[in-house]
């Protein structure tokens, strides 16, 4: 068993990128997520809800606009209950609103980061990290919090070497 782990969110299917439409049949924080492991051997854990968001992107964007406005915290498939075992988390998240998808909150902040590295990389359509450090910072509470990634969506299949490069920072 490794002592890093990923925990990540991705939506597949309709997503903006670069002014289009497109279909994303792996989500971009998957890809990355996956780089991670290959570069790692990390274990893996994806965040995802029980309810599934509208196919629809424009939708998706409004369901998600009002769960950050009302501070909801989105019911998971199923949720990791402590990270007791590792000493690095890889955080991958897209930027929604600015800060991650409320499903992140839900499962972040039930875990315990005393003293655990935390390395983040957001993708995003052009806010980069946004808020999500700020809010990283408050969900990871005495963790040791390293500089947050941003890759943008249409970098996401050419950034091995940025991930590489990311995860093997020391500082
Ligand atoms: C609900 C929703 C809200 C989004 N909000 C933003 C945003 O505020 N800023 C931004 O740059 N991109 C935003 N995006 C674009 C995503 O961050 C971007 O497409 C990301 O790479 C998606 O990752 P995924 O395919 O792993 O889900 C949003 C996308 C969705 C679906």
């Amino acid at each position: 068993m490794s002592d890093k782990l990923i925990i990540y969110y991705s939506r597949s299917g309709e997503n903006y990128s670069n002014g289009d439409i497109v279909n994303l049949e792996v989500g971009n924080c998957e890809i990355v997520a996956k780089y991670i492991q290959e570069i790692t051997n990390a274990d893996i854990f994806k965040v995802e809800t029980l309810k599934d968001y509208p196919l629809d992107y424009m939708e998706t964007t409004e369901v998600a606009k009002k769960e950050l406005n009302d501070n909801y915290r989105p019911e998971l498939k199923k949720e990791l209950d402590n990270i007791d075992a590792y000493s690095t988390v890889y955080i991958v998240s897209p930027n929604w609103w600015g800060t991650l998808p409320m499903a992140m909150f839900t499962q972040l902040e039930k875990l315990n980061f005393d003293s655990v590295n935390v390395k983040t990389i957001i993708t995003h359509e052009g806010s980069a990290l946004g808020e999500s450090m700020k809010d990283i910072s408050k969900l990871c509470k005495n963790a040791n919090i390293f500089n947050g990634l941003a890759i943008h969506g249409s970098e996401v299949e050419q950034s091995l070497n940025k991930v590489k490069e990311y995860v093997n920072k020391q500082g």
